[in-house]
C-alpha cells in the first residue's frame, strides 16, 4: 500500500454506540437548621446545609478545595441528642438532623476557641479574625490575666524565616490548620515539601529534617501561600510592604487575566496597587486552577513593574 493510500479515518462501529448512562439522582436528606427544613443530597456536609440556607458559619481550617481535617473546632454546631458538638466543615447529613448554628454552648466553645488561638499566635495579619473575636466576645488576655503575667503563657512566638526571595515564613502566626500541608501534599501540588513535625505543643509545621526552603523539596508553587488563614505564609512583595507600613490592600485593583506564560492557561487575579502588581492569586472556584498555580504564573511577574 502507498502511504497516499492510508486512511486515517477510524472504521464505522460494528454496532450502535451504546447510549450515555443516566446521571445517578441524589439520595435527598431532610434536615432542620435554625428551624429552617432544608433538603442536602446524601453526602453533603453541614456547613453545605448552612451555605445553602444562607447561614453563615465561621470556618478557619476548612476550604472548598481541600479535605477537611478538623483541627481548628471554630466551626462547631449543636446536633439535638448528640452528646458533644460536631465541626459544620466534615459532619455529614443525617435524616431528620435538628440543628443549631448559634446557642450559648456553640457560642461559648467558639469564644475559648479563639481566645486560646490569640493568646498564643499573632493573629494580626489573619483575615476576619478581629471581627469574628469581637462577635463572640474573645478576650484572649484573660488567659494571661488567670496565670498572673503574660509571660506565663506558652507562645508560638519565633523569627520569621527568611531563607528564600519569594515567600517568607512566620510561624509566630501559624494556628496548624494544616491547609498548606494539605495544598502541598495530595490534595493539590503532590510535593510533599511541608508536614507537621513535633507532638502536642511542639507541633509544627515544618520542611523535611527543618531544612531551609531552597534545601527543601519545595518547588515555589506558592500554593501554601494561597490557602494560609493567617498570614503566615507570605509573598515576599507583601511582606516587604506591610514592614514599609505601605500594604493597602483597600486602595488595590483586582483584576483576572490569563497567564501569559504557558498553554494550561491558569486563570490569574492580580492585585495592583500604585500602578505596581503587588501580588497574584488565582480564584478557588475557578476550574482549571482550584486557587493553585505554578511558581511562574504567582511569582514571575516582577518585570512587568521594571
Ligand atoms: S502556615 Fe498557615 S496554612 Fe500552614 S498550618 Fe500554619 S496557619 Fe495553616
Ligand atoms: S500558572 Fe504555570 S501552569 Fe498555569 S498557565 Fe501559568 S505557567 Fe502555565
Ligand atoms: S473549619 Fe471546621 S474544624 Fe476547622
Amino acid at each position: 500500500m502507498r502511504p497516499d493510500e492510508i486512511s486515517f479515518r477510524l472504521p464505522p462501529p460494528a454496532a450502535a454506540i451504546p447510549a450515555r448512562p443516566p446521571e445517578p439522582v441524589p439520595t435527598m436528606v431532610p434536615l432542620t437548621i435554625d428551624g429552617r427544613a432544608v433538603e442536602m443530597p446524601a453526602g453533603s456536609t453541614l456547613l453545605d446545609a448552612c451555605k445553602t440556607l444562607d447561614i453563615t458559619v465561621p470556618t478557619l481550617c476548612y476550604l472548598e478545595t481541600l479535605t477537611p481535617v478538623n483541627a481548628c473546632r471554630v466551626c462547631v454546631v449543636e446536633v439535638e441528642g448528640a452528646r458533644v458538638l460536631a465541626p459544620a466543615c466534615s459532619r455529614q447529613v443525617e435524616s431528620g438532623m435538628v440543628v443549631k448554628t448559634r446557642s450559648p454552648r456553640v457560642d461559648l466553645s467558639r469564644k475559648v476557641v479563639l481566645e486560646l488561638l490569640g493568646s498564643s499566635v499573632d493573629l494580626s495579619t489573619a483575615p476576619g479574625l478581629a471581627e469574628m473575636m469581637v462577635e463572640y466576645g474573645a478576650r484572649p488576655e484573660r488567659f494571661q490575666e488567670s496565670l498572673g503575667s503574660a509571660s506565663s503563657v506558652s507562645s508560638v512566638a519565633q523569627p520569621v524565616k527568611i531563607d528564600n526571595d519569594l515567600y517568607v515564613r512566620d510561624y509566630g502566626k501559624c494556628v496548624l490548620c494544616y491547609k498548606c500541608v494539605e495544598a502541598c501534599g495530595t490534595d493539590a501540588q503532590h510535593t510533599f515539601a511541608i508536614a507537621v513535625a513535633g507532638r502536642g505543643f511542639h507541633a509544627h509545621i515544618s520542611t523535611e529534617l527543618d531544612v531551609p526552603l531552597p534545601d527543601s523539596a519545595c518547588v515555589y508553587c506558592g500554593n501554601c501561600i494561597a490557602v494560609c488563614p493567617t498570614g503566615a505564609l507570605m509573598a515576599t512583595p507583601e511582606f516587604e510592604l506591610r514592614q514599609a507600613g505601605a500594604w493597602r490592600p483597600e486602595t488595590q485593583a483586582v483584576t483576572d487575566t490569563i497567564c501569559p506564560y504557558c498553554g494550561v492557561g491558569c486563570t490569574l487575579t492580580v492585585h495592583v496597587q500604585d500602578q505596581q502588581i503587588v501580588k497574584v492569586t488565582s480564584p478557588f472556584d475557578n476550574d482549571v486552577t482550584r486557587g493553585n498555580l505554578c511558581v511562574k504564573g504567582r511569582f514571575g511577574f516582577e518585570y512587568v513593574n521594571k
